[in-house]
């Protein structure tokens, strides 16, 4: 590998219009490598620091510091250094920054030139980013990723009109082009559907997902049958459901506040068996609290025999909460986020964590997103079971859903044989 000649960094817009943090990595040969990073909006407690410059700019959500921290300081690290592997500028950017959580420099900054070295890297070996990501976790590629795909949306990413954040469509169909095709096809009908119910094609939300004001969380369920059925397809054969329940942000005192119900955490997995065993639900992600963790283990044997246990606030991409969970056995299935960690290599740690543990693992983006698609490389490098970006509309999405039809062509393997 070439030494380093320069990172640098600017301020860009994501798909809420937030500032975030796109940077530079450039070699001696005159390679350059990019990247931009994401942001949540329904994060976890346990997640890196997203610096943030808390001043009357964008309301407090700039990210100048973030940048500068790149510009000056990072780079005065790394300018003239001959750095051999992602695990060696990784450890440097930890040790550089000195907190636990990435609080000084930014886990943003951070992570923009994690990756943007990965893109560098893998132009100076002259292969495409996903085997870059493939040789790092010594995996070789076998499969493209399942995509889980938004439907409707509520809880945060929308307007509450339901407190669940997601429910995504599982297609079963076996390559990136079908699988969307289906997708489309039952968007399609669901907006459709949703103007003949409710007089509105309905708002769309944070993540490109349908958001129709329905009146009870069975309403949403029995609309995501009824446009399967309406799309020509069969619920449960042709496409599954997965749900990303987000209870962090409905829990409150001991309690979980669906609308008018209020359940304790026994009561909450009751509902969730329920939806387990009415429909066609293959994963459910942060069905209960981040620290309900006495609580997890019981969900996990109640459900897991038909659908994955999900951790994305729970688990936050961190390798002590994987652990924990792990021992616990609090959950079968990790959601990964590069930026709750913020580098590559913690998360790639995450990564082989949950795989030691016997866990699937679904490669997601946030709902704060720019036009990079790294995270397709990264799903499909890292040899994701599924990916989660979002639904199929809005191009930051489409983006990673295009990279990953680039990759299918290229690469012409199937998609992973789960949960057929
Ligand atoms: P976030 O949402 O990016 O707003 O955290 C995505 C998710 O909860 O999976
Ligand atoms: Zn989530």
């Amino acid at each position: 590998m070439q030494r380093i000649r320069k990172v640098s960094a600017l301020e860009i817009l994501d798909s809420r219009g937030r500032p975030t943090v796109k940077a530079y990595c450039e070699l001696d040969s005159g390679l350059i490598g990019a990247a931009s990073v994401p942001s949540g909006a329904s994060t976890g407690k346990a997640e890196a620091h997203e610096l943030r410059d808390q001043e009357k700019r964008f309301n407090g959500m700039g990210c100048l510091k973030a940048v500068n921290n790149i510009n000056v300081e990072i780079n005065d690290a790394l300018k003239g250094k001959e750095i051999k592997t992602q695990n060696e500028l990784d450890k440097l950017l930890i040790e550089l920054d000195g907190t636990p959580n990435k609080s000084r420099l930014g886990a943003n900054a951070l992570l923009a030139i994690s990756i943007s070295f990965a893109r560098v890297a893998a132009k100076n070996n002259d292969q495409p980013l996903y085997q870059y990501f493939s040789n790092l976790a010594d995996k070789p590629i076998k499969h493209l990723p399942r995509p889980t795909i938004n439907l409707f949306s509520g809880g945060k990413h929308a307007g509450g009109q339901v407190p669940i954040q997601d429910l995504l469509l599982v297609p079963t169909q076996q390559t990136i082009m079908s699988s969307l095709d289906c997708t489309y096809r039952v968007y399609q009908a669901a907006a459709e559907l949703s103007l003949k119910k409710y007089g509105t094609r309905a708002l769309t939300a944070d993540e490109g997902g349908l958001a129709p004001p329905f009146s009870s969380l069975k309403e949403m369920f029995d609309d995501a049958l009824q446009s399967i059925e309406n799309a020509g397809f069969v619920p449960g054969r042709d496409v599954m459901l997965a749900l990303d329940v987000a209870s962090s942000h409905f829990y409150n005192n001991g309690n979980y506040h669906l609308g008018d119900q209020v359940l304790d955490s026994e009561g909450m997995i009751d509902l969730l068996s329920d939806w387990v065993s009415q429909y066609p639900i293959v994963s459910i992600e942060d069905g209960l609290y981040e620290e309900d963790w006495q609580f997890w283990p019981t969900l996990k044997q109640r459900i897991s025999s038909k659908c994955l246990v999900l951790g994305d606030d729970l688990l936050c991409t961190n390798p002590a909460r994987i652990r924990r969970a792990s021992k616990l056995g609090a959950a079968n299935a990790l959601l990964l986020k590069v930026n709750q960690i913020g580098t590559l290599t913690e998360a790639l740690e995450a990564l082989q964590l949950a795989r030691g543990a016997g866990w699937k693992v679904t490669i997601s983006a946030r709902s704060g997103e720019t036009e990079d698609n790294w995270l397709a490389d990264l799903a499909v490098g890292w040899q994701g079971d599924q990916i989660k970006i979002g639904s199929i509309t809005q191009s930051e999405r489409l983006a990673k859903y295009n990279r990953l039809l680039e990759i299918e062509k290229e690469i012409g393997l199937p998609v992973i044989n789960w949960p057929n």
